[in-house]
């Protein structure tokens, strides 16, 4: 992987890490662990990041932190559920505190979860703003529909494909990180 360990943040349009973007996002993170990552989640539960726009979000704490950690991240894991078509507004709100000046140039996974039956709406409509950001989404993606029943009591993918396909998102985003920090 390179002299140094690649820093990289997951980031769910949910509340919980026990949500199903949750436990997506999180195996990603393990799985990019395993391959000598350095990791983290922001858990917005304990961390939230305030609505653009409202009183006193401009200087809030922990849209600060949010925004120096995306500096030192050389790139990043996003799980959105579905919500009437396309990402969740936490999802939303989450990537608009999120600038060229710290993520231009760097590597995006992108997964979602869905109540009903696979589609690539959510996926897409992130990749589109990604755009905005001048970030690079890697071709590979997963989209994880009927999600109640995709995961084990351990948070773990119950179908070895979805795993599989899990496992590409993973290495592509740490081959294409490992090529666009050099
Ligand atoms: C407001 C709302 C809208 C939703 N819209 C859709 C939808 O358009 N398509 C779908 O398959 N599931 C839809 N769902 C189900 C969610 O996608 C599902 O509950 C979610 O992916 C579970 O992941 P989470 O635990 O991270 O929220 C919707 C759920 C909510 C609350």
């Amino acid at each position: 992987m390179g002299k140094e360990s690649l820093k990289v943040l997951g980031l769910a349009g949910e509340y919980r890490a026990t949500s199903k973007s949750g436990l997506l996002v999180n195996a990603a993170l393990d799985m990019a662990s395993e391959h000598g990552a350095d990791v983290v989640f922001w858990d917005l539960s304990e961390q939230p990041l305030p609505l653009v726009g409202e009183e006193g979000c401009w200087t809030h704490p922990n849209v600060q932190a949010f925004q120096a950690l995306l500096l030192e991240c050389d790139a990043f894991f996003l799980s959105s559920p579905e919500y009437h078509g396309t990402m969740s507004g936490v999802m939303k709100n989450t990537m608009d505190w999120m600038y060229d000046k710290h993520v231009g140039g760097k590597v995006f996974g992108l997964m979602s979860t869905l109540g009903g039956v696979t589609n690539s709406n959510t996926l897409n409509h992130m990749r589109i703003a990604l755009r905005w950001l001048h970030g690079w989404p890697v071709p590979e993606q997963l989209a994880v529909g009927h999600v109640k029943e995709a995961f084990d009591d351990n948070g773990q993918l119950v179908d070895v494909a979805l795993q599989g396909r899990l496992q590409s998102v993973v290495t592509s985003v740490l081959n294409a990180a490992v090529k666009l920090r050099a």
